[in-house]
């Protein structure tokens, strides 16, 4: 096998005394698209600060294309920032923020070249955001952002790319696109590891997954280590697992109680709403019953 682009040696290491992050190992090869799944707190975005070289293990080694980083940065690492991380009152506009992909390229002149804004421009229409290079990026949607963090890392040509939650607090269709475009990015040869809470999203869309919980549970293609024994010690919850037709699936086994316990309630609220949907008139009484537009149309 190819020598890993990514190495982590026995890897501890904590903000305090509690380690986050403790005796990890694990190795990611060239040209895997793979997962890091793991509770809130569980030390995923503390795995990808190690591996971008934010920070340096307090024991153990963090190997990147077999060079130890002792905490320096790889220029040949991208990373995409978890969106509510990013302060948006910075004032920048979106080809500031692409650009800014080029800066390691840029050499003694700290300005980019008619090329690297060709470049920058070619990479938001490949992700769809051509028209937008002068809007202030705290103007676009989350999932737009995410794209243009996107295009940021891309433009620097990255072997391995990094990505924190990319998925998350985006609708599930633009879930699907970004996926899609790792899917394709992963195709022409850029190696990716994302963190996400979609466990669905990742039995569906990502070849290989690393579970942690402070340490590694787990690695390897969903279908086979989804089981409730390991999805269990990850995530210290009750987890059941099923297929349909040939997809995986997971959830958590209902509480004790259901939120059917608490019906009827809340009375139903004071939203006034036309049996064609849309709310105004005060001729109109209150809505009581359940709802759901256009279903009347069919009777
Ligand atoms: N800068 C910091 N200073 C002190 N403690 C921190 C710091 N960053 C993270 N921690 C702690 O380290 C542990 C791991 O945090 P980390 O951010 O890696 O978790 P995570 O798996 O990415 O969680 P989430 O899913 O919520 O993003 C947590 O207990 C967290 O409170
Ligand atoms: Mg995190």
């Amino acid at each position: 096998m190819s020598e890993p682009i990514v190495e982590l040696r026995d890897v501890t290491f904590g903000y305090g005394n509690v380690p986050a992050v403790e005796n990890i190992n694990l190795h990611l090869h060239p040209g895997q698209f793979a997962g890091l799944l793991g509770p809130s707190g569980s030390g995923k975005t503390t795995l990808l600060k190690l591996i971008l070289g934010n920070v340096t293990p307090q024991r153990g080694t963090v190997l990147v294309k077999g060079m130890n980083l002792r905490g320096r940065p790889s220029q040949r690492v991208g990373y995409v920032p978890q969106l509510e991380t990013i302060d948006w009152n910075f004032p920048v506009t979106v080809e500031q923020v692409v650009l800014m992909g080029r800066i390691q390229k840029m050499g003694a002149l700290p300005w980019a070249t008619r090329a690297d804004k060709h470049a920058a421009y070619e990479m938001l229409e490949r992700l769809g955001l051509s028209g937008m290079a002068q809007r202030h990026i705290r103007d676009l949607s989350g999932g737009q952002q995410q794209r243009a963090f996107l295009a940021r890392a891309l433009l620097a040509q990255p072997d391995l790319l990094v990505l924190d939650e990319p998925t998350a607090g985006v609708d599930l269709g633009t879930q699907e696109n970004i996926l899609r475009l790792l899917a394709d990015l992963n195709k022409d040869g850029v190696t990716i590891l994302m963190t996400t809470h979609d466990l669905n999203a990742a039995a569906a869309h990502l070849p290989w997954v690393f579970c942690v919980n402070r340490h590694l549970i787990a690695c390897g293609p969903p279908d086979e280590i989804f089981t409730p024994k390991t999805l269990n010690a990850t995530y210290r919850g009750n987890m059941v697992v099923f297929r349909h037709n040939g997809m995986l699936f997971v959830g958590e086994q209902p509480h004790d109680h259901s939120y059917r316990d608490l019906v009827p309630n809340p009375v139903p609220g004071d939203a006034i709403i036309k049996p064609n949907g849309h709310a105004n008139g005060s001729e109109l009484a209150p809505q009581t019953q359940k709802f759901i537009a256009g279903d009347d149309a069919e009777e």
